[in-house]
């Protein structure tokens, strides 16, 4: 498989992985992925009571929009490139407020200043012009508005721990995803994307060159998964 970001690419593989996307993400974590997305939640709550406006951006199936039902109190958007993972969230999140919307995160089709909070599982490696989709968001959210990323990032020390977990996720989780996918190449993807993606201290360098001020960054597994909040300045 040839690595690209094409986002017509990326949709697609998306489409096709829909129906076991959900599955093999709890599989493939260990069953944690889950307990991420409630902690970022949980943690945005802290930092502030206005949450009326909600953007779960690259939403996909919807798991991290659930958990922003528990603190939102108007309106969910639940935004995305893949319409077939949107129809999953449209089933999963059964709620009159919920805004399902394909759209990209390149131009996102919302007024400045509009959210208070903008939520990410799991979606910026896959960006295709990654500094557009961050100023995007920054554009989208209030001033003060806060934002928080779940992602694999590529880690910045070698341990023996990361290593190891490497060989797994390059050798063995690649033949389990694409099997249980029915897919040829969805779940290398998944590896060449961490591999070629940015760590996480470059990632928190773009975000602050793009407007944000990072008031966190908790390291979810082995220096790979982490949650990065950030505030609009
Ligand atoms: C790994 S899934 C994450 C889904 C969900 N957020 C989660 O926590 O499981 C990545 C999602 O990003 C979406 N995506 C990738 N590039 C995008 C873009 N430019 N604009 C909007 N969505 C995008 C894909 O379609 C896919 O549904």
């Amino acid at each position: 498989m040839k690595y690209t970001k094409d986002k017509k690419f990326i949709g697609k593989m998306f489409d096709e992985i829909s129906p076991t996307y959900d599955k093999l993400n709890h599989l493939l974590s260990g069953y944690q992925d889950n307990r991420w997305r409630k902690m970022a939640v949980k943690h945005l709550a802290g930092l502030s009571s206005d949450n009326r406006k909600i953007l779960d951006l690259a939403s996909g199936s919807g798991d991290l929009g659930l958990e922003f039902l528990k603190l939102l109190q108007d309106e969910l958007y639940s935004v995305d490139l893949s319409e077939e993972m949107l129809k999953i969230n449209r089933s999963k999140i059964q709620f009159e407020n919920n805004f399902v919307i394909k759209a990209d995160a390149e131009g996102l089709p919302f007024k400045n200043n509009y959210f208070d909070v903008c939520g990410i599982g799991f979606g910026v490696r896959n960006f295709q012009n990654l500094e557009t989709c961050i100023k995007e968001i920054n554009r989208v959210l209030k001033p003060g508005g806060r934002f928080a990323t779940i992602e694999m990032f590529k880690p910045h020390k070698k341990t023996f721990a990361n290593n190891s977990f490497r060989m797994y996720f390059e050798k063995i989780l690649p033949k389990i995803g694409n099997s249980i996918a029915g897919s040829t190449y969805a779940y290398d993807y998944l590896f060449q994307s961490v591999n070629s993606f940015l760590t996480v201290k470059q990632y928190t360098e773009l975000l602050e060159n793009c407007g944000f001020r990072v008031l966190k960054s908790h390291n979810n597994f082995l220096g790979i998964v982490h949650t990065v909040f950030a505030q609009k300045v």
